[in-house]
């Protein structure tokens, strides 16, 4: 069978233009899939994401869906609606795991089940996609890296951003010295509506009986039934992560990529609930920041992160990576590398005294190098969602390592979650990226 190969491509001119010019590249990938082999895959938890998965995962060649398992009846008659009525259904997604004919599972539940359902399926002897972030607490990261490195399984984390061309792009640049040493990275993520803030629609038919809720909440604090905390789960801490375990985990996830960092081993978070005073448990505002420690891969840096649900500017996101000589703005589909280019800033006052001792010569005008660079998708690109997958399936083909493993997928968690921590314990955590435990 072929190996899946990808190979990142740039059509335009390698050389950049005159200062203030941007020049736009397309970016596109050589992508070869053998659809000789079959795979049989089924979704646990299929809900939002998990459809979302379930439906990328199709498009890839070979590859079929024939079970699904949910808590919710609603989501159930809505899979068989979608995939077939002939799919294998389930509210227990250990009868899943005991079927010989399923080769992988999407994990789209909440993220309080993702750790107990990934070692499950890894032991069953199943290849897994787990939702982000990998794990619920920091706590939990170990045993799923035991069971992938045990199963010899292929395990990959839905962080899908970082298979992306525009990150792909980011970690050429960055490799080739295109912003200098490294000093500084800044993200964020900002919404303004009630679904951006988590407040979804309860479907009229909740209830006791339409919903496994004693299987939802068997493994957390024992409630009454409330479907809120069921439809509503990322607001309240037994089942959810908060704003960062939603969000700054995508954020870690392509920094790390780009830069190949481990990850920080200094967090403090400060935020408050400033708006959507609904119940939650998590804060609506929360600000991180990060000291990185030098590495053989980059020096010494900090970071900064965001998230902002009440965002009258309207919702966006960014990731910011600056160095000692530019600055690159990434997302997945687009590479902004903005260069330094008139003078030295930190060197005006030589500069000024260049210009008095020769004034004509300074008068006369340089040949500039570009100022900014564009990198872009090139049309009919399938994005992000469908490459994760498209490496997901050459590791469960072909035994192809995938990036975003179990290891990896803790490393960005962890900082994510343990921004929880310092807000809720008011204090600054330490974390060892190396041995992937947190020290204070
Ligand atoms: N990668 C991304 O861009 C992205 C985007 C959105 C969500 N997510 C992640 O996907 C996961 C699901 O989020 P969502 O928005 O789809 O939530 P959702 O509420 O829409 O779906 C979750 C589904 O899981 C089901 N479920 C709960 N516990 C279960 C269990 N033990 N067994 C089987 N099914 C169970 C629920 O009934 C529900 O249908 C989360 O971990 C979230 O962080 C990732």
């Amino acid at each position: 069978m072929a190996a899946g190969a990808a190979l990142l491509t740039t059509s335009g001119p390698s050389i950049l233009i005159g200062q203030n010019e941007v020049r736009q590249y397309f970016l596109d990938r050589e992508q070869k899939i053998s659809a000789n082999d079959h795979i049989q895959i089924a979704v646990i938890g299929a809900g939002g994401m998990g459809t979302e998965d379930a439906n990328t995962a199709l498009q890839i060649p070979g590859v079929k869906l024939i079970a699904a398992c949910d808590l919710y009846d609603g989501r159930l008659e809505l899979a068989r609606q979608r995939w077939g009525k002939d799919i294998f259904t389930t509210r227990d997604y250990r009868e899943i795991l005991a079927r010989p004919d399923i080769d992988a599972v999407i994990i789209g539940t909440p993220d309080h089940w993702h750790k107990q359902i990934s070692v499950d399926a890894l032991n069953a002897g199943k290849s897994a996609y787990c939702e982000k972030p990998m794990v619920h607490d920091v706590t939990e990261g170990a045993a799923v890296i035991q069971a992938q490195q045990k199963s010899g399984k292929t395990y990959q984390v839905g962080s899908q951003g970082l298979s992306s061309l525009g990150n792909e792009k980011a970690k050429e640049l960055y490799e080739s010295g295109a912003i200098g040493q490294l000093i500084y990275a800044e993200g964020f993520w900002a919404r303004n509506s009630p679904v951006g803030a988590w407040q979804y629609a309860i479907p009229p038919d909740a209830s006791k009986e339409t919903v496994d809720w004693d299987r939802y909440i068997s493994n957390t604090t024992k409630r009454d039934f409330d479907p809120l905390r069921f439809f509503r789960w990322r607001n309240y801490r037994d089942y959810g992560t908060g704003v960062s375990g939603d969000l700054f985990v995508h954020l870690f996830s392509s920094l790390h990529f780009v830069i190949s960092s481990i990850g920080p081993n200094k967090i403090m978070a400060t935020g408050g609930l400033r708006y959507w005073k609904d119940g939650r448990e998590v804060p609506d505002v929360l600000l991180g920041m990060f000291d990185y420690p030098e590495t053989k891969a980059h020096p010494a840096f900090n970071l900064s992160l965001r998230v902002n649900f009440v965002d009258g500017t309207s919702g966006s996101t960014y990731l910011r990576m600056v160095g000692s000589e530019g600055a690159m703005d990434v997302t997945w589909d687009d590479v902004y590398l903005r260069k330094n280019l008139t003078s030295d800033p930190m060197d005006a006052f030589l500069e000024e005294k260049a210009n008095e001792m020769d004034k004509a010569l300074s008068e006369r005008k340089r040949m500039l190098p570009p100022a900014e660079a564009h990198y872009t998708v090139e049309k009919g690109y399938k994005g992000a969602h469908y490459d994760h997958f498209t490496n997901f399936f050459n590791g469960v083909r072909n035994g192809k390592k995938v990036v975003e493993d179990a290891s990896f997928g803790f490393r960005a968690a962890a900082p994510a979650l343990l921004c929880n921590d310092s807000f809720f314990e008011e204090k600054t955590v330490r974390w060892d990226p190396v041995n992937m435990k947190r020290v204070g």
